[in-house]
């Protein structure tokens, strides 16, 4: 068992589980909103095809939750919009 967080909250997963799978384990439904409404968005296909399940990863943006390996001591957050809002001019 390893843990990383998400959103601050630590977050259990057993070894090769996904990040995607664990925060479903965990509750979660929602791991990022939309760029244009901000609606939330959370895993759909879960096999790397739809791209609703992205996330930010060691301030990493655009990883794709379900395929993604969680690792000790990741952090992981919802991704907002494009992840690279707070670079826009
Ligand atoms: S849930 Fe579809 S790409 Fe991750």
């Amino acid at each position: 068992m390893t843990t990383f967080s998400f959103a601050g909250a630590d977050i259990p997963a057993e070894p090769g589980q996904s990040i995607g799978a664990a925060l479903l384990a965990a509750g979660y439904r929602s791991v990022r909103t939309t760029r244009r409404d901000g609606a939330p968005r959370g895993l759909f296909c879960g096999i790397g095809v739809c791209f609703d399940c992205l996330v930010v990863v060691n301030g990493r943006p655009g990883l794709l939750a379900c395929v993604t390996e969680a690792r000790a001591g990741d952090e992981v957050r919802p991704q907002e919009g494009t992840g690279r809002d707070h670079l826009a001019c």
